[in-house]
């Protein structure tokens, strides 16, 4: 659907994320003010929602959490979301390079970025300066994302990005299949890359393998915490719910990693 020259920006963000993020689970606004829009669309999706700013105070409202964080430390937070969006902000940041370097760790296995801005040449009546489209553009190409969508109205500019790269934590013994039991107790952890297809990365040792300490899913994830997804045959309970409140993808299977792999339903 075409998008009208003349849309609001906040309307422009709504209509980006019906096309681009049907459901979601866990959301974050960056440089989210006074905290008005993100409700609305954590309304919305009916999920737990997280807004920074350097100027909101620490509070929860419900399942809506405010943060006084500047966007270039979004990391964090230190959990990974399905939608992160921005609106009117990103000319405020001190530097939009730090911001895309950490949002490179916030986002989700499936996650999607929505920045809608301003665009150079724009009269507001407020004496800022924006980007324009092409340079941040620029900036995107360093990092790890893909752009799958971009334009620019009369007033704004915008693009809807995923990760490009994403990594995947297998737990294995032998290389070659799935651990069969708990994911903390695999003796080794296989790093898989995918972009269009996956390809071996590294394997990490786990060190946890023969403890049996509280919280200790926590402490498993800690050494792959750079891999959005895990692939296990099995998770316990409470770990798994810590590992999906951080927004991590896991995948339950057993049987050959390569065939698996080639097969994950995303
Ligand atoms: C024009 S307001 C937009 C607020 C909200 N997104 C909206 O659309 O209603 C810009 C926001 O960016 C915030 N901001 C300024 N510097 C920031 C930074 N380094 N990181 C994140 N937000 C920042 C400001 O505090 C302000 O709330």
């Amino acid at each position: 659907m075409k998008i009208a020259s003349d849309i609001d920006a906040h309307e422009l963000l709504q209509l980006l994320a019906s096309r681009h993020v049907p459901q979601c689970n866990s959301l974050l606004e960056v440089g989210s003010g006074g905290g008005d829009f993100l409700r609305k669309i954590a309304g919305k999706y009916h999920c737990p929602a997280w807004g920074v700013d350097p100027f909101a105070y620490d509070r929860s409202d419900g399942n809506i959490h405010f943060q006084a964080l500047p966007a270039e430390k979004i990391d964090r937070i230190e959990r990974r979301f399905e939608l992160v969006y921005s609106v009117h902000s990103l000319h405020h940041f001190d530097s939009p390079q730090k911001f895309f370097g950490a949002l490179q760790n916030v986002l989700a296995w499936n996650g999607v970025f929505i920045l809608v801005d301003w665009k150079d040449g724009t009269d507001t009546g407020i004496r800022e300066h924006y980007y324009k489209t092409r340079e941040v553009n620029n900036w995107l190409t360093n990092y790890n994302f893909k752009i799958i969508e971009q334009g620019e109205t009369m007033e704004n500019m915008y693009f809807v990005l995923e990760l490009r790269d994403k990594k995947i934590a297998v737990a294995t013994a032998d290389g070659k299949t799935v651990f069969p039991k708990m994911l903390g107790q695999a003796p080794y952890f296989d790093i898989y890359l995918k972009r269009q297809n996956f390809q071996f990365l590294e394997r990490r040792k786990n060190i946890y393998q023969d403890t049996m300490q509280h919280l200790k899913t926590l402490d498993v994830y800690g050494d792959i915490d750079d891999c959005q997804a895990i692939l296990a045959a099995r998770i316990g309970k409470k770990g798994t719910e810590r590992l999906q409140e951080m927004g991590v993808k896991l995948f339950f299977a057993t049987g050959e990693i390569w065939l698996l792999l080639q097969n994950l339903e995303d």
